[in-house]
């Protein structure tokens, strides 16, 4: 037995050498790659962003979901050889379940929708601002873990919820400053390929691969897509006749090599029409390269870009009829849009019309002029906390001077000052720091004082 406590002591002691060794190396102190940490000024911004979206998404009647971040890996296993697919965050929980991050939203929402078995009031209106996480190859723009503003519409087949969607997006380009000429959405619908296939007696079940592998002719030489066309049955012709059509720049020029009475070219057109009912038809051109990489898409589809082309797709989305169904629900018409927090912040930033996000911006610095007067200083503090301000009340000792610093850093409104001689009348200095200016204020008076700086 003392045998054994000393083993457990001496195994303890060696634990506690090991826990101080583990201690001493030095912590690698980044975020995993590809990832970010938000420091104030970053959470800063990233919240101005957020309640941008926020209010885009209320002003035209959504309303705000959310799901988890964890998922189940089934949810995204589709076999259609989509770059997402290949990217997730997956891996095995304790319980022996396959899991991962989700790369996107569009999954968990028709999980939500189909959850409640028809119960939705259609159509609806959804918006969320997920964090998503991909496995990606890091270049600019591209993070392995980003905040997507999502907006969706379930239940409407028409191309009325498209135009309401591009719409939306382009009042929150307008109101973070940016015009049609920073910023341009190309629209094309994949009905486009649909009717290339049929009219060339392509299967269906063929059309999903087909359009993530036309989708991706824009990155990969035309001849290894060849190849992978040929590899999911296409002929060599089909494959001519796909890529001649998606060459074409307007409307017109598709329309003629297209069989005529084209449904897509109909819905296009009409797109395009709502977009002038809206005010927003210089923001939107047609562009049949646009395919997108998502194999859930079946109709219109649209990016956001910008016009200098220094950068990748800002936003995208489109319509995706069929993902219920193809999870085992009820065929249910949706569409929607995926936008990005990384793409965005570096064009206004390239522009220059980023506020600036380096303060903390209270109203107030409170501070007591010596450790005597910090009572007086809290109940000033309080006053102006009850009146609703933002109050930032120095905790400790310091030098004016340092205050004063302090609170411009933060772009502060004013600082109140408890000093002695005043405060013997009853009274605080403040300082408005916007022009400089002091005077002083009766504590008693210092509520109406606040309602009239702050006109509130
Ligand atoms: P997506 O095109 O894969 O679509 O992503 C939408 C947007 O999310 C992109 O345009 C980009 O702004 C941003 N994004 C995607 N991946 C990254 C990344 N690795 N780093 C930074 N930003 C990224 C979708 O996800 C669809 N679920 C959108 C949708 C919603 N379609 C219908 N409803």
């Amino acid at each position: 037995d003392g045998d054994l406590l000393s083993r457990t002591a001496d195994a303890a002691v060696d634990g506690r050498k090991s826990t101080t060794a583990a201690a001493v190396v030095a912590l690698d102190s980044n975020p995993p790659k590809g990832t970010r940490d938000f420091y104030p000024p970053d959470m800063r911004l990233r919240s101005w962003l957020f309640d941008q979206w926020r209010s885009v998404a209320s002003l035209y009647g959504f309303s705000e979901y959310d799901a988890p971040v964890l998922e189940s890996e089934s949810l995204y296993t589709r076999k259609a050889g989509e770059e997402v697919t290949g990217q997730l965050y997956n891996f095995v929980d304790k319980g022996g379940r396959n899991v991962a991050l989700r790369p996107e939203m569009t999954p968990s929402l028709a999980r939500m929708v189909m959850a409640k078995k028809g119960g939705l009031p259609l159509p609806l209106k959804w918006f969320s601002i997920p964090q998503c996480w991909r496995y990606e190859r890091m270049t600019r723009g591209r993070r392995r873990e980003h905040y997507q503003w999502n907006m969706d519409v379930w239940g409407v087949s028409g191309i009325e919820a498209e135009a309401e969607l591009l719409s939306a997006m382009v009042t929150f380009f307008v109101r973070v400053g940016l015009t049609s000429d920073d910023v341009g959405i190309k629209v094309n619908s994949r009905g486009v390929i649909a009717e290339v296939l049929a009219e060339l007696g392509v299967p269906e079940d063929k059309f999903a691969s087909t359009c993530v592998l036309v989708d991706k002719l824009e990155k990969v030489p035309l001849d290894e897509i060849r190849e992978d066309l040929e590899a999911l049955g296409l002929e060599r012709s089909t494959i001519e006749r796909l890529t001649s059509v998606l060459t074409n720049t307007s409307i017109e020029s598709i329309s003629g090599v297209l069989p005529p009475g084209s449904r897509a070219i109909e819905q296009l057109s009409a797109l395009l029409d709502l977009c002038d009912a809206y005010g927003i038809r210089d923001w939107v051109t047609f562009d049949a390269s646009v395919v997108r990489g998502l194999a859930y898409y079946t109709g219109v589809v649209f990016e956001a870009f910008d016009r200098r082309g220094a950068l990748r797709a800002i936003a995208g989305g489109g319509r995706y009829d069929r993902l219920l169904e193809t999870f085992g629900g009820e065929p249910t018409p949706a569409a929607g849009f995926g936008f990005g927090d990384a793409v965005i912040v570096e064009l206004l930033r390239e522009r220059n019309i980023l506020p600036s996000f380096e303060g903390s911006g209270f109203d107030i610095v409170v501070f007591a002029m010596g450790s005597d007067l910090y009572r007086a200083a809290v109940e000033v503090a309080s006053v102006l906390r009850a009146e609703g301000r933002t109050v930032d009340l120095i905790l400790e000792d310091k030098k004016a001077k340092w205050v004063f610093k302090h609170a411009s850093r933060n772009e502060a409104g004013y600082c109140v000052i408890v000093a002695e001689a005043e405060y013997e009348n009853g009274e605080v200095v403040v300082k408005d720091l916007s022009v400089g200016e002091q005077r002083t204020v009766k504590i008693g008076a210092l509520g109406d004082w606040a309602k009239e700086a702050f006109q509130s």
